[in-house]
């Protein structure tokens, strides 16, 4: 059995945004909006295609900018260190140096450029979502030869965007209703359920004073007794009285047996109003009280009633007597509901897994490439982490982290990176859709959960606002996936499952989630480098 990693999970749920633009700010003063035409939005890829001419003070801002950060690096005689360097003076030390010169503060200056002037047309203009970076369609040479600061250039990039989630066409309802699914899990506990309905009746059962010139009880039938204790002796015979709180005056008895203490209800059958019978019984190993559990001990009980049980049919006339306007087969289902309650908690992750594959395929979305490596390269890092959290020595893992082997990874998981962007984009939706929106308080209520946790564990670093984020989107999540569940059509196979030890599993569980928030921060770390490296070759 496996556990999702954490992380990962929450990644996939916290809605990516165009936040993985890298941070340019925009250029300060575009004399006028630049001309610019969407040559094509191109949805079987989720991209679009932008010619987009910038403006003679765009380049020339753009230049500007990486003179004065290449100045900031550069140690040049003459001149302090900060201080503004002219370009032809940065221009011709970067040659000198072998850097490049000209050629590359030019290259440099070009994808500051278009970093800087594609998002915000993107983005303001059209209302468009850009992932990752845009990619220049143009030979990128020649645009550097052409590139002149204080000069228009006409860019023409392709950039992809954020996909629209588009819901396949149904005969009838919503698109997301009716999924069919199918999932494993333990059988119905049936022996839990007749306990539960044999306790609802017995709470209803109707008494009455037993017929009979002097009747005497029987197995089933109630009594009211007096009842004074004393702990037994070693042959058997009263010893010190009981606490109080062991003995009582008119305490209701149900003649059935493992309801009290062992012996009772079997020492009064037969008895007789106002008989006092003495009766030898043993306290329970599980009582609270050291000095009673186990223990032997007999009590004189005197009967002052007699009576017969009726326990009444599950009907609707004892469902109405349970909450007014209920059926039987209201009644019924509820309990069969709250007895469950705990055993399907136990298997909402299969229920969802399944219901997201159900999910994924009512939607006609394209996932762009950009959005599966992106996510391809974060699972890539978890998996290089795991191995090294499971001993591979970090000099194999470096050579796994090849253009080739990030490829091979990226077409192994692409169905699942896809089927599982799918459904989560699906489920935003739809919680937009539903209008489903999470009370602040349990918001709250978790997070101070999360801080007593940590403090417990001595961790005090947290990011409380995207803690906050994360919170909300699992809840949000969470309710999606339970409205699917009710309007799905779900085909549940009760199977038995192999015995495990919950305790041991419990453990395991812990120190997966452990190891996983360990992992956490290192993975950033590996995935910001893997990433480096997988570009850089
Ligand atoms: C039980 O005892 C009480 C008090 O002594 C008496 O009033 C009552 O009639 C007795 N009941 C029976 C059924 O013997």
């Amino acid at each position: 059995m496996r556990f999702a990693p954490v992380a990962l999970t929450l990644a996939l749920l916290s809605p990516l945004s165009s936040s993985f633009f890298l941070p340019h700010p925009p250029l300060q003063n575009p004399t006028f909006l630049p001309a610019k035409t969407i040559v094509s939005k191109d949805p079987s890829t989720s991209s679009v295609q932008i010619t987009i001419t910038a403006t003679e003070a765009q380049t020339k801002e753009a230049y500007d900018r990486v003179i004065t950060d290449a100045s900031k690096t550069l140690e040049i005689p003459g001149f302090r260190k900060g201080s503004k360097i002219p370009a032809n003076v940065v221009e011709s030390v970067m040659e000198k140096g072998g850097r490049g010169g000209k050629e590359f503060l030019k290259k440099q200056a070009l994808k500051t450029l278009i970093a800087s002037v594609v998002e915000p047309a993107l983005k303001d203009e059209e209302g468009l979502d850009p992932i990752g970076e845009p990619r220049l369609i143009q030979n990128e040479d020649i645009l550097v030869q052409m590139f002149t600061p204080d000069e228009e250039i006409q860019l023409e990039v392709k950039c992809d965007v954020w996909p629209e989630v588009a819901w396949k066409a149904t005969d009838s309802g919503k698109a997301y209703d009716g999924l069919e699914a199918s999932y494993t899990r333990k059988p119905f506990n049936q022996a839990k359920m007749d306990e539960a309905l044999k306790d609802l009746k017995d709470r209803q059962a109707s008494l009455a004073p037993k017929s009979g010139d002097s009747p005497s009880l029987e197995m089933n039938d109630a009594c009211v007794v007096n009842m004074v204790g004393f702990l037994a002796k070693e042959d058997g015979s009263k010893g010190e009285p009981l606490p109080n709180a062991a003995s009582g005056d008119q305490v209701d008895i149900i003649m059935e047996t493992g309801k009290y203490m062992a012996g009772l209800v079997e020492g009064l059958v037969g008895a007789k109003i106002n008989d006092t019978k003495e009766i030898k019984v043993t306290f329970p190993e599980n009582l609270r009280d050291p000095n009673l559990k186990g223990k032997s001990a007999v009590f004189d009980v005197t009967v002052l009633s007699v009576d017969t049980r009726t326990l009444p049919e599950i009907n609707d006339e004892f469902a109405n007597a349970v909450r007014p306007g209920m059926t039987s087969e209201d009644l019924l289902s509820e309990v069969k509901k709250a007895v469950d309650a705990e055993d399907a908690r136990e298997f909402v992750g299969a229920r969802n897994k399944a219901l997201e594959g159900s999910l994924s395929e009512r939607i006609e979305m394209v996932i762009p490439e950009t959005l599966v490596k992106m996510q391809a390269k974060e699972k890539f890092a978890v998996m290089l982490t795991e191995m090294r959290d499971n001993g591979t020595p970090d000099a194999e893992i470096k050579k796994l982290v090849s253009p080739e082997n990030f490829e091979k990874y990226v077409d192994i998981s692409r169905d699942g990176i896809t089927r599982d962007l799918k459904a989560s984009l699906a489920v935003e939706e739809i919680a937009r859709e539903e209008n489903i929106r999470i009370d602040p308080q349990e918001i709250e209520e978790q997070l101070s959960n999360i801080k007593k946790e940590m403090k417990e564990q001595g961790e005090t670093d947290m990011d409380e606002s995207a803690t906050r984020g994360k919170i909300e989107a699992t809840l949000q999540r969470n309710y999606v996936m339970d409205l699917l569940a009710e309007r799905a059509k779900l085909d549940v196979k009760y199977e038995e499952q192999e015995e495990f030890d919950e305790k041991l599993m419990n453990q395991l569980m812990e120190q997966q989630i452990e190891l996983e928030e360990k992992a956490a921060g290192e993975r950033a770390a590996a995935v910001a480098q893997a990433a480096e490296d997988i570009e850089n070759k």
